[in-house]
């Protein structure tokens, strides 16, 4: 039987692919035999060549910079994609929108939504038929936390996007979904904090680690996905399914529902 996970004689290219769940992603990917371009607005050469990938620099925030590095990725790796991973993101959340900064609007929305939306644009000039596309949007894009308005509204925004895109891009055999991750342990991810609140709130009761996203990606970049396009993965350890044990217990004393 074939090996349905494998991305053996694949080329992929991957945003923000030098750190976090980006290059676990790319570690995975370049593991089940992929030709992989890390892009990223932080240096990565040798991050790269660490795991033997390919890098260029973009700011996804910069519609003719992302053009370029999937113009230039493609020549580095030989070819078009067959999987492009937009996920380069920014965590920043502000305070109420009431007192939001027009800064903080700006970066956020320039990066985690227009960033996705250059990336659908562009992207399909440099991919073959039968590709992949997978977005990065969060468990913000379901679950609101005060305070994180501009943040959800951009992770939602790439759920809205995902399912269009896999509408215009079907005639092509593109598929486009995106994963929605919840707290995961990198630098972006809010560290203690986040983890006293997975621990509650989440059914697993725990933080995520980078590896627990990256398996799912590869799942989207593989045949073992190939009906799937236009959706929004949660991998939220559960928090999504409502309250836990844990926290009914915490509000009511009785970790049952009230009867
Ligand atoms: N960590 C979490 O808890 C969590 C939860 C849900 C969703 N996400 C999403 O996962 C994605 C990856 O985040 P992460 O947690 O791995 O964080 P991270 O900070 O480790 O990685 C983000 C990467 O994006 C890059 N980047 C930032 N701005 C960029 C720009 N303008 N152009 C190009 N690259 C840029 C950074 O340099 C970095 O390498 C983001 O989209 C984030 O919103 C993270």
């Amino acid at each position: 039987m074939t090996d349905l996970f494998s991305l053996a004689g694949k080329r992929a290219f991957i945003t923000g692919g030098t750190s976090g769940i980006g290059r676990a992603v790319a570690e995975a990917f370049v593991a089940q035999g992929a030709t992989v371009a890390v892009a990223d607005i932080t240096d990565g050469t040798a991050i790269a060549k660490e795991i033997g990938a390919h890098f260029v620099s973009v700011d996804v925030s910069n519609e003719e910079s992302v053009r370029k590095a999937l113009q230039q990725a493609a020549e580095l790796c030989g070819g078009n994609f067959d999987t492009v991973v937009l996920n380069a993101g920014v965590g920043d959340v502000g305070p109420t929108f009431e007192k939001t900064k027009q800064a903080l609007i700006e970066k956020v929305t320039k990066i985690n939504h227009w960033g996705v939306l250059y990336g659908l644009k562009h992207a399909p000039a440099y991919m073959n038929d039968g590709g992949s596309i997978i977005s990065t949007s969060s468990m913000a894009a379901f679950i609101n936390l005060p305070g994180a308005g501009v943040y959800s509204a951009g992770k939602r925004a790439v759920t809205s996007m995902t399912e269009m895109a896999a509408l215009e891009l079907g005639a092509r055999s593109i598929r486009v979904n995106c994963v929605c991750p919840g707290y995961t342990a990198t630098a972006l991810g809010s560290g203690e904090e986040g983890q006293k609140l997975c621990e509650a709130f989440t059914a697993l009761g725990r933080v995520a680690t980078v590896d627990d996203m990256a398996g799912v990606y590869v799942f989207l970049a593989s045949v073992a996905s190939a009906y799937m396009t236009g959706q929004s993965l949660k991998v939220d350890g559960g928090w999504g399914c409502g309250p836990t044990e844990k926290l009914l217990e915490l509000v009511t004393g009785d970790s049952a529902a009230p009867g």
